[in-house]
C-alpha cells in the first residue's frame, strides 16, 4: 500500500456506519474544520460522556453556607488549569481540584521524578512555560475542536469513527489531564472499557513510567508546535459469519519469514498487527510494555481508541488507519527507552490518513500448554485472525500482505509454532500473504519457512491443515498426561502427510 490498493470512495458520514468529525467538502491538505461548527451536547448511553457537555456536573461546596452544589465540571477544569504552574505538585494539585475524593490517592511520583530528576533545569523550564500550557490551550479548545459526539464502539457493532489528528491531539491532552468523567475508576458505566485518563502513568517510581513519559512528551510537543494536518479512522468490526475452515479449499498464500526487523519498521505498507489485549492498548498507560503498548506509546493517536471501544468480543477487532509515528526506540519491556523523536514519512492516502494500517486483535491467554490445541481454542484464534485480515468487501489483488509475528506468544503464552501455521491459514482465507518477523528467533524463521514449503509443495489445503490439527489434538494432546506433548505439531504434520501421500 498504497500502490496496490484500490481507489477509496468519497469520505462521507454515513450515520450508523461512519462518523466523520470534519468537514469533508473542505477536506484539503487534510486541513478540514470539525464538524458540526458548533458543539452538539449529547450525554447518553451510546456516546462517549465528554467533560465540556454541559451536563458534567461536580459538586463544590458553598464557601459560605458549606452547602454542595452542582457546578459545571469543565468550568472547574478551566479555571484549574488556566492557573500557572511552576513545578509538578502544582500540577498534580490543578487535576486533583476537579477528579473527585478518592483521587486523592493517587500518585504523581513518576511525573515528579520526570520534572525533577529526568529533565535538566532548561528542560523542565520549558516544560512548565511553553509546553504544558499550550498542552492546556489545546485541551481547553475542546469544545471548538470535538463538536460531534462520539459514538461509542459497543460490542458486536461495525462502525467507523474519522477524525482530524487535530481532534486526536485535543482528546489525548484532555486524557493526559485526566478530564474525561466516570473514567477514573473500573467499576460502573464505563466497566468494560480501557482507561483513558492518564494518572497511572504518573504512578510509582520505575525507570519504565519515566521512559513511557518521555514518549508520550515527544508526542504532545510535536503537535503542539507544528499541528498535524491528517486524518485517522478507527474501525470496530464483527465477523459476521464464521469460517468454515474444516471445508475450506484455499490453498496457503505467500509467506516471507525473516528474523530480522519488527513489524512496524519493516512493514511498510502493509497490515501491521497489534498483539492486543481485549481492552485495546492494554498497559499503556500504566505498566504494560511489550508490542502493544510499545505501539501505542511511538504512534500514541493509537491511545484514543480506547475512549471508545468496548472491550473486543471473540470475534471482533479494531482496525486503525493513518496515525503517525512520533518516536523511536530501543530495547523492549524492562529494557525499553524512548530513541528521540521520529519523522514519519509515510504517504497519505485520499482521505489524508497515513497509510499505516494496524489492527488489534487479541489472542487467548493460555496457561496451560496443551489448552490450545483444543478444536475451541484453534477455532477462536482462527476467527479472531480472519477477522482482522479479512475485508471482503476488496478484491484479493488489492490486499497487502499481513506484517505478523509472535502473536500472544509473549505475555499470554501461546506457541509460536502453532500460532504463525493459524496465522498462515486465517491470511490465506482472507486471500493476503505473511510478512512473518519473528523477532530474533531464527530456528522459529527455519522451521516455519519448511513447514510453509512442505504444504505449499503438496498443495495442502487450509481445510487439510485444520483437519490435521484437530488430528493432533485427539491423538496426540488429549490424552497426555505431562505438561507438553510427546510429539511437536510440526513434526506430527510431517509424519501424517508423508504417510497419507506415501504410495501404498
Ligand atoms: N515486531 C515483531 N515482533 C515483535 C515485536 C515487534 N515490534 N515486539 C514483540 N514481538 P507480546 P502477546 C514478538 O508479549 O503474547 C500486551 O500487554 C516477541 O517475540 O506483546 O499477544 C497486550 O496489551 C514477543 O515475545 O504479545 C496484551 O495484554 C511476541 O512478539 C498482551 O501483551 C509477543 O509479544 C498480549 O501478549
Amino acid at each position: 500500500m498504497p500502490e496496490c490498493g484500490g481507489p477509496l470512495l468519497p469520505l462521507k458520514d454515513v450515520p450508523g456506519q461512519h462518523t466523520v468529525m470534519i468537514r469533508t467538502d473542505l477536506l484539503q491538505n487534510g486541513n478540514a474544520p470539525p464538524y458540526p461548527a458548533k458543539f452538539r451536547d449529547t450525554w447518553d448511553d451510546v456516546h462517549v460522556k465528554m467533560p465540556w457537555s454541559m451536563s458534567s456536573l461536580f459538586p463544590v461546596a458553598d464557601k459560605e453556607t458549606e452547602e454542595l452544589q452542582n457546578k459545571s465540571r469543565w468550568a472547574l477544569i478551566n479555571e484549574s488549569l488556566n492557573s500557572k504552574f511552576t513545578n509538578p505538585n502544582e500540577l498534580k494539585n490543578a487535576i486533583l481540584k476537579y477528579s473527585g475524593s478518592y483521587a486523592k490517592k493517587w500518585d504523581f511520583t513518576a511525573l515528579h521524578l520526570y520534572c525533577t530528576k529526568t529533565l535538566e533545569p532548561d528542560a523542565a523550564e520549558h516544560l512548565f512555560d511553553s509546553l504544558l500550557p499550550d498542552m492546556v490551550q489545546l485541551a481547553l479548545r475542546a469544545s471548538e475542536l470535538c463538536t460531534k459526539p462520539i459514538p461509542l464502539l459497543k460490542s458486536g457493532m461495525n462502525h467507523s469513527i474519522t477524525m482530524s489528528q487535530e481532534q486526536v491531539a485535543c482528546l489525548l491532552t484532555n486524557a493526559f489531564f485526566c478530564t474525561f468523567p466516570r473514567r477514573n475508576s473500573r467499576k460502573g458505566e464505563y466497566c468494560n472499557y480501557p482507561d483513558i485518563n492518564f494518572f497511572r502513568l504518573f504512578e510509582g517510581s520505575s525507570s519504565n513510567k519515566i521512559e513511557k513519559l518521555k514518549t508520550l512528551m515527544c508526542y504532545f510537543k510535536s503537535v503542539t508546535e507544528q499541528k498535524p494536518t491528517g486524518l485517522v479512522t478507527f474501525t470496530r468490526k464483527c465477523l459476521d459469519k464464521p469460517v468454515n475452515w474444516k471445508s475450506s479449499q484455499t490453498q496457503l498464500t505467500k509467506l516471507h519469514i525473516t528474523c530480522e526487523g519488527t513489524i512496524e519498521d519493516d512493514g511498510y505498507g502493509m497490515l501491521q498487527v497489534d498483539f492486543a489485549n481485549q481492552f485495546v492498548g492494554g498497559g499503556v498507560t500504566s505498566s504494560g510494555l511489550v508490542q502493544e503498548e510499545i505501539r501505542f506509546l511511538i504512534n500514541p493517536e493509537l491511545i484514543v481508541s480506547r475512549l471508545f471501544t468496548e472491550a473486543l468480543g471473540h470475534n471482533e477487532c479494531l482496525i486503525i488507519t493513518g496515525t503517525q509515528q512520533y518516536s523511536k526506540y530501543t530495547g523492549y519491556a524492562r529494557t525499553y527507552r524512548w530513541g528521540g523523536s521520529h519523522k514519519d514519512t509515510t504517504p497519505r492516502d485520499d482521505w489524508h490518513r497515513r497509510c499505516t494500517e494496524i489492527v488489534a486483535i487479541d489472542a487467548l491467554q493460555f496457561r496451560r500448554f496443551l489448552e490450545q490445541f483444543r478444536p475451541e481454542k484453534i477455532n477462536r484464534e482462527l476467527n479472531k485472525a480472519y477477522c482482522g485480515f479479512a475485508r471482503p468487501e476488496e478484491q484479493s489483488q488489492n490486499l497487502a500482505a499481513v506484517a505478523t509475528g509472535n502473536w500472544g506468544c509473549g505475555v499470554f503464552g501461546g506457541d509460536t509454532r502453532l500460532k504463525a501455521l493459524l496465522q498462515m491459514l486465517a491470511a490465506a482465507e482472507a486471500g493476503r500473504d505473511v510478512a512473518y518477523f519473528t523477532f530474533g528467533d531464527s530456528q522459529l524463521m527455519t522451521d516455519v519457512h519448511n513447514m510453509h514449503s512442505f504444504l505449499t509443495q503438496r498443495e495442502i489445503s487450509v481445510g487439510e491443515v485444520y483437519d490435521l490439527l484437530g488430528q493432533y489434538y485427539s491423538s496426540v494432546c488429549k490424552d497426555c498426561l505431562s505438561r507438553r506433548p510427546d510429539v511437536s505439531l510440526y513434526s506430527f504434520i510431517y509424519q501424517q502427510v508423508s504417510s497419507s501421500l506415501a504410495p501404498r
